[in-house]
């Protein structure tokens, strides 16, 4: 499974790409905000160092949603368009997935969503997990689901992006569901490190190795 950021901080990002680990980011409209600069701005200067990054449309309409995506695509690239699970939303993502530009579809919670997105032919369907946890239904569930479903249908090429994920547990379960891609916060994948383990492991090694490293008594 692919890992990657749901941010639009530019130093998280460049930290998560550093460590070698994170392939991706996904944004939104409240990410970009709290990244505090323009939408296209962010989003050239966050493609400029991760491969796909999905920016999100934000007109409602089928046709504005078509200029607004070729608008979005043309930035850079690695653009991915998100667009939302709704039928003006998936009738512009055919047009545009027509002409080759990729497509995200966002904000999804079922897999009859999931199905219409493949439909359209997709190239990313996006299921919130803690979205759904958030209103007392299983998350996970719906993307174990949305995983079955596709792999009934082999002529799907749609990939399953698990979304939400508010803690690194979401992160191995969405692996083991079958997931292709998970998308977390920063601090998310900061905890993905940790072990108790792995710390008290470290301590120990270092406290031997420094011990080799005193003057040894001298024989006589
Ligand atoms: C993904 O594309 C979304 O931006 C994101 O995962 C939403 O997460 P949230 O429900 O924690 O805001």
């Amino acid at each position: 499974m692919k890992l990657f950021l749901d941010t639009a901080d530019f130093n998280e990002i460049k930290t998560g790409v550093d460590w070698g680990v994170v392939s991706g980011v996904t944004t939104n409209p409240t990410l970009i905000a709290r990244a505090g600069q323009d939408h296209e701005t962010q989003v050239k200067k966050i493609c400029g160092i991760v491969g796909d990054v999905s920016a999100e449309t934000v007109t409602e309409k089928k046709d504005d949603l078509v200029v607004e995506g070729r608008r979005i695509a043309s930035w850079h690239k690695n653009v991915i368009v998100k667009v939302t699970s709704t039928p003006d939303g998936l009738a512009a993502g055919k047009v545009l997935a027509g002409e080759g530009i990729r497509i995200n579809v966002t904000l999804c919670f079922t897999v009859n969503q999931a199905l219409l997105a493949s439909a359209i032919g997709a190239y990313i369907i996006s299921p919130f997990v803690g979205r759904l946890d958030d209103i007392g239904e299983d998350g996970m569930r719906v993307v174990r689901d949305i995983v079955d479903a596709y792999r009934q249908q082999p002529a799907i090429k749609t990939k399953v992006l698990a979304a939400s994920l508010r803690e690194p547990l979401h992160v191995s379960q969405a692996a083991l569901a079958g997931a292709d891609i998970g998308t977390m916060p920063f601090k998310v994948l900061e905890g993905m490190y940790k072990h108790p383990l792995t710390d008290i492991g470290i301590e120990r090694f270092m406290a031997d190795y420094r011990k080799t490293q005193e003057p040894q008594p001298v024989r006589r």
